[in-house]
């Protein structure tokens, strides 16, 4: 057993700057957990000519990433610059020098993952990604090592604390997203391009992850279907509390034989849900597997500290088993590589949901009977219809609950019905889901 464990650190933005945060001024517990030190050796950003609240006097600083990556007093490497490019380069040239990696950043690990635990794999090094899903939460080790004894059957998570934030504010103070993203921004939470989180893909990102991990499948971010907050306005949210239900950004993974089903979506969930109690930055992931029924893991999902919490308690793994590879630790994704294969994933038209449904329709005889006929004749049965403004000039909303039905049938009712002179072709298509398991 080596008794220090050398760390060189790439990014000394919010969680870079939070990781270098802990493991300098928590640096005994560090050691009194773990029997050996962890020493942060070097740390590059390319940005240097600021302050920094943190005594830096004893870590060599660079702009120059390979000078971490290559460095021959360097045991590990935390990647915390983020995005796919450099940051891949970089983690590949520190793999192939030996270094063990702790990364946040799950673009990186949705794109690029599996070619780089081969590689990791290869040099005998492990990779930690913990902070890639869920902020704070240790829902993958919960996942990889705690509900190991299970087959899976749903995975429904909170996974953007910039979404979640925006939406309980929106909710709160009656505001529209785009006033509250800045806020969301100057606390840390957004990703460098923002479009990211509220377009759904930093969700997308995680659920992927999550999702080849949960089936032992290969990372197929690109197929997930996605879809963000930015068409929400408050006042769909209002409507959808009168109804009984909350807007949530969910992610959304589940097992059909050798399928899988991944979405990303705003969905309409139940007010008494538990999950529809996570506000604020908080994420929450719901994991169901064969034997354990149901589990939910709930934390702040973004922001400096509670993500750097999770970036050293990876670091802290790989320190304890130091100066060994791989081979002490759960394999990266839960499942020996050999074992992960390649699952389908499902089509979005032959998912099954309920649908809310918001159609803008002048104010006219028939309008109404003309959408409930095309969804009769796609076999399409409701919940409710709400129609409560009435308007002879302006376009009235007109809002629909549908029990469960086919994407792909929908879609063709939806196609009919806005053919029809006096409806408007912008729909809001909401899914819902009912958490009464
Ligand atoms: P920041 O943008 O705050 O920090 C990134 C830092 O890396 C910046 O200082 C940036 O400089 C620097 N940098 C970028 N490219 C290079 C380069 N080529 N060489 C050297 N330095 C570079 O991002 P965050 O700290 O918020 O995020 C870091 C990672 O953590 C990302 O992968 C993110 O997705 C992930 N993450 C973030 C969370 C959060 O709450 N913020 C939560 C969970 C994960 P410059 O400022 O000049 O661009
Ligand atoms: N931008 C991300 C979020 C950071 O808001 O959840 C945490 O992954």
């Amino acid at each position: 057993m080596m008794n220090e464990v050398r760390v060189g650190l790439l990014g000394l933005g919010t969680i870079g700057l939070g990781a270098a945060r802990i493991l300098i001024e928590q640096n005994s517990l560090i050691s009194k957990r773990l029997g050996k030190n962890v020493r942060l050796v070097a740390a590059c950003d390319r940005s240097l000519d600021r302050t920094f609240d943190l005594d830096f006097s004893d870590v060599r600083l660079s702009d120059q990433a390979s000078d971490i990556t290559t460095a021959d007093d360097i045991d590990l490497v935390i990647e915390l610059i983020g995005g796919y490019e450099p940051a891949r380069t970089f983690v590949t040239q520190a793999i192939e020098h030996g270094k063990h990696i702790v990364t946040a950043n799950k673009a990186l690990i949705a794109k690029h993952g599996d070619e780089l635990f081969a590689l990791a794999e290869k040099h005998g090094v492990s990779i930690g990604f913990e902070a890639a899903v869920g902020g704070g939460i240790p829902c993958l080790k919960t996942l990889r090592e705690g509900l190991a004894a299970n087959h899976i059957t749903a995975i429904y998570g909170i996974l953007n604390g910039t979404c979640n934030y925006i939406l309980t504010r929106m909710e709160n103070e009656g505001l529209d997203f785009s006033e509250v993203l800045n806020d969301a921004q100057s606390l840390g939470y957004a990703e460098a391009d923002p479009t990211f989180d509220i377009e759904g893909i930093d969700t997308a990102h995680k659920l992927s992850i999550i999702s080849a991990m949960a089936f032992g499948s290969t990372i197929h971010f690109d197929e997930v279907f996605t879809e963000g907050i930015s068409k929400i306005s408050a006042d769909d949210i209002l409507a959808a509390k009168d109804l009984g239900y909350r807007i949530k950004l969910l992610g959304i993974a589940k097992p059909h034989g050798d399928q899988v089903e991944m979405r990303v979506h705003p969905t309409l969930v139940p007010l008494n849900a538990q999950i529809a109690q996570v506000s604020d930055s908080y994420n929450a992931v719901q994991i169901s597997g064969d034997f354990v029924e149901h589990t939910i893991s709930f934390g702040r999902g973004a922001g400096e500290r509670p993500t750097a919490s999770a970036v050293i308690a990876d670091v802290m793994d790989i320190a304890r088993v130091f100066p060994d590879g791989s081979n002490h630790l759960a394999p990266p994704m839960g499942f020996i590589s050999s074992a992960r294969t390649r699952l389908a994933t499902m089509p979005m038209n032959e998912v099954n949901c309920e649908y809310y449904l918001r159609f803008m329709v002048k104010d006219e005889p028939g309008v109404i009977a003309a959408i409930t006929t095309i969804l009769a004749d796609q076999g399409i049965s409701l919940e409710a219809v709400i129609q409560k403004e009435r308007h002879k000039r302006q376009l009235v909303p007109v809002t629909l609950l549908t029990h469960e039905t086919n994407e792909g049938n929908l879609q063709q009712a939806i196609a009919r019905i806005t053919q029809h002179p006096h409806i408007d072709a912008n729909v809001l298509i909401l899914r819902k889901e009912r958490f009464d398991a």
